[in-house]
């Protein structure tokens, strides 16, 4: 087990534990469960039984005070609706701001318990617990949590730091493939962003990872997710620019995710948004014809299915970037990437050039 322990601007410290088949987790924090009067165990109602089975030991053994709570499966928890249904389970089982919430499940999990976890009570503490490939590398850290409003991707949310994440990569025994190549689409956007070593990392395992090799797996797990808290730690409330690197490919990529209503998953969509970025990166002079190569070949490794036969309306898709939150005001505004490692954002570029990009990267 490696422990990451990353302080952020706030003073806060976050840390991390990442390994596989860790065990004893409330003994090796032990000032964070003592001080919980009550605790609940939140997962996403789609997942495996298996899964519920091993975030158990997460409670501490011998006490009482332990809660469960099932959510609706997968992007169908983040609306407000369901996290206000979750503050009112807290609230009638007499949770205090002295309790505890353990997340365990995918990104939609994550997001809204951390989205409940944040409002109840102007704020109480949980645990990050990502149980999928996408989210141990990077939905379950980092602290931002939300809901979807109409139609449209985390259009509500906070920024509440989870007191614990623990990545376990044990929990992906049971991951179907086809999630463990969706998280691969985040992977591939780390060896875009981040530095060399990270790059070098994810190139030597990105083919052993979709293998479901589980050293390849863990090593993965590992440096994402040091990479992800680094960088949240220097820029938390997305302030500076740094954190918005995070974001490459993303505005696309929710676009894509909205339109095909629930038939693509987010690290596909994203593998699709990054595909995008590089195509306008490229045509805009941004990004050399080598690189975009180089970059380019991440995507095609992923070996990604054709994206679901719905009527891919490119009016549609230049509405909902309008509206991203990233947009901030601008007709458009995408984070581009001029070399590895190197990005900068752009605004209003032109509708040909992003059209171009949009059939391109739905090939
Ligand atoms: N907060 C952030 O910084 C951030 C960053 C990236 C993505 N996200 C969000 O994360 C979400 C995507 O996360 P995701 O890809 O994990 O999807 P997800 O949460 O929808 O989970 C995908 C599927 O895997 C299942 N599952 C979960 N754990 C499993 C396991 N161990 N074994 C078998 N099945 C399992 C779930 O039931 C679900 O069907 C999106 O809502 C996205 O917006 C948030």
């Amino acid at each position: 087990m490696k422990t990451l322990t990353f302080t952020m601007k706030s003073s806060r410290a976050v840390t991390a534990a990442v390994g596989r088949n860790m065990s004893g987790i409330p003994a090796l924090f032990p000032a964070l469960f003592a001080a919980a009067d009550k605790i609940c165990l939140v997962t996403d109602g789609g997942a495996p039984k298996s899964l519920k089975a091993r975030a158990l030991a997460l409670f501490p053994p011998g006490r009482t005070g332990h809660y469960f709570y099932e959510l609706p499966p997968s992007e169908k928890a983040k609306t407000l609706e369901q996290a206000g249904k979750l503050c009112a389970f807290l609230f009638t089982k007499g949770f205090s701001r002295n309790s505890l919430l353990i997340a365990a499940g995918g990104g939609a999990a994550t997001d809204l318990t951390g989205f409940a976890a944040s409002i109840y009570m102007r704020g109480i503490r949980w645990i990050s617990v990502p149980t999928t490939f996408l989210a141990q590398i990077d939905a379950g850290l980092g602290g931002k949590t939300a809901v979807n409003l109409s139609g449209a991707k985390n259009i509500a949310g906070t920024f509440h730091q989870p007191a614990l994440v623990v990545c376990d990569t044990a929990f992906l025994d049971s991951l179907p493939h086809a999630e463990l190549r969706a998280g691969a689409g985040e992977l591939a956007k780390y060896a875009m962003i981040g530095p060399g070593r990270l790059r070098r990392t994810i190139e030597r395992d990105l083919a052993k990872t979709l293998a479901g090799d589980r050293a390849a797996l863990t090593a993965c797990v590992t440096a994402c997710a040091a990479f992800k808290l680094r960088t949240t730690a220097r820029d938390e409330r997305d302030e500076t620019g740094l954190r918005e690197a995070l974001n490459f490919g993303h505005t696309a990529g929710h676009a894509f995710e909205a339109m095909a209503a629930g038939r693509l998953a987010h690290g596909a969509a994203v593998a699709r948004g990054l595909r995008f970025a590089l195509l306008v990166s490229a045509r805009t002079g941004r990004l050399a014809a080598g690189a975009f190569d180089k970059l380019n070949a991440l995507i095609t490794a992923l070996r990604l299915p054709p994206p679901p036969a719905i009527r891919w309306n490119f009016g549609k898709f230049m509405a909902l970037v309008s509206k991203d939150k990233k947009a901030r005001g601008a007709e458009n505004r995408f984070i581009l990437i001029t070399a590895p490692g190197r990005l900068a954002a752009a605004e209003n570029i032109k509708p040909a050039v992003l059209k171009q990009a949009f059939h391109g990267a739905l090939k």
